[in-house]
């Protein structure tokens, strides 16, 4: 993981004197009165540009475009089963949309540009509504020109909260974001340039949590806390290490998963990807304990210290039941199921690792990706007209970042079983993400998951194969792109048409 490039965090963010603590950039929290079975809970949310504060100190403030005036934008919370209405106001100089990640919402309301609905205009508004059905953790971001928007600070938490949630103390969640600050501290504006695009992404060097730089979290020996991570960078990968902890995954992307402790204690969050964590604070009054991310080998680095108070909540863990209710998602029959095979290829040393798997697997390779293969090494073609940020491809095809509205690059029979079997032939991560529906992953590299996860992003390996399952319920034309935001940019984006 090395061979992945970044710029060091940067020194002033770390030295930030004064506690800017992750408990003091506590969200906004838009609570709605109890039920009404037929009144949508209804939220403003207005995206414009503001002023927003990353860390203490004269130059810690910054511009930044904001949801309702913050970043992240309010934390939106309703109850499953309950109506979600949201009534958008654009005070930006620009076109937007919001997208609700992962929320599995009827076409219409998905917020895609061209594809789903004409973007929201400046000065102009768009109301959302749809039906809350999963309950889980999922977040709302523009879909518009999202490697420039997001990264000013357009993002924000949208919990959908259990009718019985797991017991814990404290449900925290934590939005975690990068940002790339010039030496002046303003947010550096060379979005989607040429290097970020066939490379990593753009990767930040001021790390927030909430908006914030953070230093401490206040805790309480014997504590149980449920903790929301959702990884909103456009593309940096997080992988917490909760050293002493033993922390427990009860959902990813919002859905429930059987209760067990990540492999090697690492959770990995690649973006627009979250975990929901259970945490017994099993430290001792008075300690503090950092937590390091450790994605990147030998660029590991203190995101946050836990400290705790003198005053312990109680004297050994609570033995609460920890499995959360399983959500109504139809279960795809595998037997009956339909594949396909996706080939994702292009970018930095591409061409050598697509050569490289071609040969390795052989001219009897299954499922044609031999020759999907070859033939995209012969010469990627093009939907679109050509520019210098094309630089990814979905089956040898590259979507122009400013059109959504494509034809569609598969077809998938509606409520029927489907299979997609993608072949990472990059030398990059890549976080897929499939519009409107969730998906089980099913296996990685020929063999079958532990878990059989929900997800609606799916982290792909440089070199790996991965299979997803799932019934094409949700009709309609579907976004499928890479989350690294600058990756989408230069062209890893397709529509799935569900009909
Ligand atoms: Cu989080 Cu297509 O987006
Ligand atoms: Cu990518």
């Amino acid at each position: 993981m090395s061979r992945f490039p970044m710029p060091a965090l940067t020194r002033r963010a770390f030295l930030a004197s004064a506690a800017a603590s992750v408990a003091d950039a506590m969200l906004p929290v838009l609570w709605r009165s109890p039920v009404h079975a037929a009144a949508p809970q209804e939220v403003q949310l207005r995206a414009a540009p503001d002023r927003t504060r990353l860390m203490p100190g004269p130059s810690g403030e910054i511009a930044a475009w904001c949801y309702g005036g913050t970043v992240p934008g309010p934390e939106i919370r309703v109850r499953q089963g309950e109506r979600l209405r949201v009534v958008v106001e654009n005070g930006l100089a620009e076109e937007t949309t919001v997208h609700w990640h992962g929320v599995r919402v009827p076409h219409a309301m998905d917020g895609v540009p061209h594809l789903t609905q004409k973007p929201i205009g400046a000065g102009e508004r768009f109301v959302y509504e749809f039906d809350a059905v999963d309950a889980g953790t999922f977040w709302y971001h523009p879909h518009q020109r999202s490697f420039e928007q997001v990264e000013r600070g357009l993002y924000g938490p949208l919990i959908i909260e259990e009718r019985e949630p797991a017991r814990v103390d404290r449900d925290v969640t934590w939005v975690l974001d990068d940002w790339r600050l010039t030496k002046s501290g303003a947010i550096s504006e060379d979005f989607g340039n040429r290097h970020d695009i066939h490379h990593n992404g753009r990767v930040g060097n001021t790390v927030t949590i909430n908006g914030r730089v953070p230093t401490t979290f206040a805790v309480r020996a014997g504590e149980r806390i449920r903790l929301r991570l959702i990884n909103a960078a456009n593309a940096r990968i997080f992988s917490p290490d909760f050293t002493g902890l033993q922390p427990i995954v009860i959902a990813l992307d919002g859905q429930p998963v059987a209760p067990h402790a990540p492999d090697g204690g690492l959770v990995v969050l690649g973006p627009a990807m979250r975990a929901d964590l259970i945490l017994d604070m099993t430290g001792k009054p008075g300690r503090q304990v950092s937590i390091f991310d450790r994605f990147y080998e030998g660029l590991e680095y203190k995101l946050v210290d836990i400290a705790y108070s003198d005053t312990p909540l109680r004297e050994r863990a609570p033995d609460w039941p920890l499995a959360l209710p399983a959500n109504p998602l139809p279960e795809p029959d595998l037997e009956t199921a339909s594949r396909n095979e996706v080939v994702f290829t292009g970018g930095m040393m591409g061409r050598m690792v697509a050569q490289d798997m071609g040969e390795s697997m052989g001219p009897g390779a299954p499922g044609g990706t031999t020759r999907d293969m070859n033939s995209m090494m012969g010469g990627e073609r093009m939907t679109q007209t050509m520019n210098s940020s094309t630089a990814w491809f979905i089956n040898g095809i590259a979507a122009d970042q400013a059109r959504h509205d494509m034809k569609p690059a598969l077809t998938l029979a509606r409520n029927k079983n489907h299979v997609i079997a993608m072949t990472n032939a990059t030398a990059w991560h890549h976080p897929i993400h499939l519009h409107g529906h969730s998906f089980r992953v099913i296996s990685r590299n020929g063999q079958p998951t532990r878990h059989r996860e929900w997800q609606d992003t799916v982290l792909v390996s440089p070199r790996e194969k991965v299979e997803i399952a799932f019934v094409a319920d949700n009709p309609g034309d579907w976004m499928f792109h890479c989350h690294i935001l600058e990756h989408q940019a230069g062209g890893m984006m397709a529509v799935f048409r569900v009909a």
